[in-house]
């Protein structure tokens, strides 16, 4: 199949999203940074609208060296989308479940070529 363009990488604001449709496939496309990252937006434990769900900064537990804790907070690095149907969720960079490597997103290629985005199936 042929690229389809999906938008101008100006119209997507850092960690945001999108969800198009090519074809009869729907896809999230998502913006981390200078990144664009696609996934189909079929989530692997029941067929959930995966990508319709909100995004998330990882929290983690703030440890010292003797293991003692100083709170949670943001990871930077991590944003994980949370299925809306029952709350799962995806590393957006891989796309696989933290917990599992059992479950994970179903990728798509996307293309930065010229300031505009492309997927490909
Ligand atoms: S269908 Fe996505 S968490 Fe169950």
């Amino acid at each position: 199949m042929e690229p389809v363009r999906v938008g101008a990488v100006d119209e997507f604001g850092d960690r945001t999203k999108r969800v198009v449709f090519i074809g009869h496939e729907e896809i999230g496309v998502f913006r981390l940074g200078d990144e664009f990252f696609a996934w189909r937006n079929k989530c692997p434990h029941q067929g959930g609208p995966v990508c319709q769900g909100r995004l998330y900064q990882l929290v983690r537990e703030n440890l010292d060296a003797d293991m003692k804790s100083h709170g949670r907070v943001y990871d930077d690095e991590k944003l994980n989308i949370v299925c809306p149907w029952h709350g799962l969720e995806f590393d957006i960079r891989t796309g696989q479940h933290p917990g599992t490597s059992d479950l994970a997103l179903e990728p798509a290629t996307v293309q930065v070529q010229a300031g505009e985005i492309y997927v490909l199936l």
